[in-house]
């Protein structure tokens, strides 16, 4: 039996399937499943940026409204329930530092540096073993520049880096003209993880109603193919590791990912919509796959077909399909 251990962020993990952020990383109970069904990590469902700066907001109001007191304002966070969203997820951290021995990965939701940066270190003394952070900037303002857009990652990341001492990983989308450039630039800035690539939330048409409609939200399974190919670009030009998302649904791209150099994948649609039970599954397609190749353990598949290991490097910068073009 080959061993199926690897190590992401520099924690050692049993398995190299990690339990996507989503909502099956948002209670004890299904932590608890996840762990017994193989993951080897699990990332939390994210806060968000505002809710913790409505937070603040809502303390600073507090000491406002005894002297002013604003009745309106003291209207809407009486009916929002920020300070328990807050706590709340402090509390799943550390129920699930008590319930289960699996590394367990907070995650944001930010889009800018601004006033939450501290409330990493809560996550941090909660207990959670690394912080994910999802950065996510839809490049849409044309009066913007790329340096502007590319500013607010590093700004994020050095702010949090100064508020916490465990690993840091950054979730991304691959909108991004110079992404190779970027990815170097993201590791170089200490941290120690990337996340290739976020699923975003995408509007679509009705064309009855003329409304607009939320995308499918589960990735297709051969969604896979864009992270597969990043992944293999870049494994062996930075020193951050690499986790692979989106499209991840069985065992074979599993295998494929960590081939491309991934240190681990994380999965979201297919638990969705197999169950947990599928992450032994995939398990066990990769440790049949890896006895069949002589394999015993990841580090001996990761990275094995990267770029720069690769007989045709050329191969993974096609992007046009040239001979397919010309044949029916
Ligand atoms: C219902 C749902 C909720 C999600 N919530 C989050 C979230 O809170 N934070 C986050 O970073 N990603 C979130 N994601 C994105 C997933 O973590 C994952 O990156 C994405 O779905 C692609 O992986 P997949 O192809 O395995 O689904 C969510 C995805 C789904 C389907």
């Amino acid at each position: 039996m080959p061993d199926l251990s690897t190590s992401y962020l520099g924690l050692q993990l049993k398995s190299p399937i990690i339990a996507a952020a989503s909502g099956l990383t948002n209670s004890l109970q299904d932590i608890i499943e996840l762990e017994k069904h193989g993951a080897g990590a699990v990332v939390l469902k994210s806060l968000f940026e505002e809710e913790i700066v409505t937070e603040m907001d809502h303390e600073l109001n507090k000491m406002h409204s005894e002297n002013y007191l604003y009745p309106e304002t003291m209207e809407f966070y009486e009916d929002y329930d920020v300070e328990d969203t807050l706590s709340r997820y402090l509390k799943l951290i550390n129920d699930c530092k008590e319930n289960v021995q699996i590394p367990i990965i907070a995650s944001i939701n930010c889009l800018t540096a601004h006033n939450w940066p501290y409330f990493a270190k809560s996550l941090e003394d909660a207990g959670a073993s690394a912080l994910e952070l999802n950065i996510s900037v839809l490049p849409s303002d044309s009066e913007l520049t790329s340096a502007e857009n590319e500013k607010v990652y590093f700004d994020i990341i050095s702010a949090v880096k100064n508020e916490v001492t465990i690993p840091v990983s950054i979730k991304i989308s691959n909108y991004f003209s110079n992404l190779a450039g970027m990815l170097k630039r993201f590791s170089n800035a200490g941290v120690e993880g990337i996340v290739l690539f976020n699923r975003f939330y995408s509007p679509d048409f009705d064309i009855d109603s003329f409304d607009i409609v939320p995308a499918n939200k589960f990735s297709s399974s051969d969604d896979y193919i864009m992270p597969l190919r990043w992944i293999a670009i870049m494994s062996d030009r930075i020193e951050c590791d690499l986790s692979a998302s989106t499209g991840v649904h069985d065992g074979t791209t599993l295998i494929k990912m960590i081939l491309a150099g991934a240190s681990s994948v994380q999965v979201a649609s297919t638990l969705y919509k197999n169950g947990f039970a599928h992450i032994q599954i995939m398990l066990q397609e990769l440790s049949t796959w890896m006895t069949s190749k002589d394999f015993s353990n990841i580090n001996q598949v990761k990275g094995l077909l990267s770029q720069s290991k690769s007989i045709n490097p050329a191969g993974y910068l096609r992007i046009q399909f040239m001979k397919h073009f010309a044949e029916k």
